[in-house]
């Protein structure tokens, strides 16, 4: 078979890992052909492909970043786009296609699959919050810089009796917030899925100094909103700029100051803020997400010889299987509410005044 591979949206380590399981297989045990579309669907509408056979997947396992490049392209919003990506495939005489991505980039592959397009996915973003599996490669990585970078700001934090804000990425979940608050020890954990109060955390960043802990480290996922009751930003997320992509995402980004701005203001506490940002998804992937792309992949290049077409690779418990494509993009995977328990039964308690008991 000719099978062509493309990655779209932001990048994630692992994934040239992937790329390199689904060529290896391809070619050692499918005696497959490769073409590699360049920088997501952009790729299939401009006719920017590379060749893709052993030689170019050697030594790239450890890598960051794709060697097939990425971008937040959506067809749909390219006049014909659609009509498009079918041409490059035909043109390419590709017999299957499979798409590395986030929800963005399988909506696409499904719109194609419903077109007649064979398609397989692979699921991909370091946020983690793809439906239908249970992890996405990449999150493992992002997670340990961001545990590693809390536990650097917790030294200086402590050393100056700071207040420091720590934003990780995480639009509409708070996965890599969550994880990588408990690995940190962080004080405070604020994530989308639970808009929090923020004269709630000044307090209880205050009782915590006042029990003698002279500073406190607070981790926030870029998509973390303010309590809609409050005035300060009125259930919103906070955003960089104007605008959005061709998939309607807006850049988020600066709650970390916001923060740190309203918890000196509340407390008195000196305090700082820093924005980890794409420094969680560049550089080498870890042993953990290696593994998992490796089997992604493999599992990929098997559902294209069987057919499985219109699905995408999931990892359920520890085996990888396959599941719908329309149910992967149906909806955002929100954090476990377990997990959230787990956070919430390890951070300092906040201590309300007591009422009055009724006479
Ligand atoms: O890949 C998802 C994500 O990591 C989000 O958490 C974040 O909002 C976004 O990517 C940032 O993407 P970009 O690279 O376009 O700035």
């Amino acid at each position: 078979m000719k099978v062509g591979i493309l990655t779209g949206g932001g990048d994630c380590p692992g994934l040239n890992a992937v790329i390199r399981a689904i060529v290896r297989k391809g070619v050692f045990h499918y005696q497959d052909e490769f073409v590699g579309f360049m920088e997501g669907w952009r790729g299939l509408l401009e006719d920017k492909t590379m060749a893709l056979d052993l030689s170019t997947v050697g030594g790239i396992l450890p890598r960051g970043g794709t060697i097939l490049r990425t971008s937040r392209t959506n067809p749909a919003k390219h006049g014909d786009g659609l009509q498009k990506c079918i041409d490059a495939l035909k043109k390419h005489g590709c017999d299957a296609l499979v798409a590395i991505g986030g929800d963005d980039t399988l909506s696409v592959a499904l719109k194609l699959h419903q077109k007649g397009v064979k398609v397989v996915g692979v699921p991909k973003t370091i946020d983690n919050d793809l439906a239908g599996t249970d992890f996405t490669f990449g999150f493992d990585t992002a997670v340990n810089i961001a545990t590693g970078a809390i536990d650097r700001v917790h030294t200086t934090a402590e050393a100056h009796n700071r207040v420091i804000v720590v934003e990780v990425m995480g639009r509409d979940s708070g996965w890599i917030a969550l994880y990588s608050g408990i690995g940190g020890g962080a004080d405070v954990i604020l994530i989308p899925e639970r808009p929090f109060d923020i004269d709630e955390v000044a307090e209880l960043i205050r009782q915590r100094h006042a029990r003698g802990r002279y500073f406190s480290i607070v981790v926030a996922a870029e998509g973390a909103k303010f309590a809609a009751d409050v005035e300060l930003h009125d259930g919103a997320p906070i955003v960089q700029e104007v605008g959005k992509d061709e998939f309607g995402h807006q850049r988020l980004g600066g709650i970390g100051n916001v923060l740190a701005r309203e918890i000196e203001k509340r407390t008195g506490f000196e305090t700082r803020s820093v924005v980890l940002g794409h420094i969680q998804r560049g550089g080498t992937p870890s042993a953990f997400d290696r593994v998992l792309a490796t089997r992604y992949g493999l599992g990929a290049i098997d559902m294209v010889h069987r057919g499985e077409f219109g699905n995408m690779a999931a990892l359920r418990g520890n085996k990888i299987g396959s599941v719908p494509l329309a149910e992967a993009v149906s909806s955002n995977r929100k954090v476990d509410p377990e997990m959230i328990d787990a956070a919430t039964g390890i951070l300092d308690k906040l201590e309300k005044e007591k009422e009055p008991a009724a006479k």
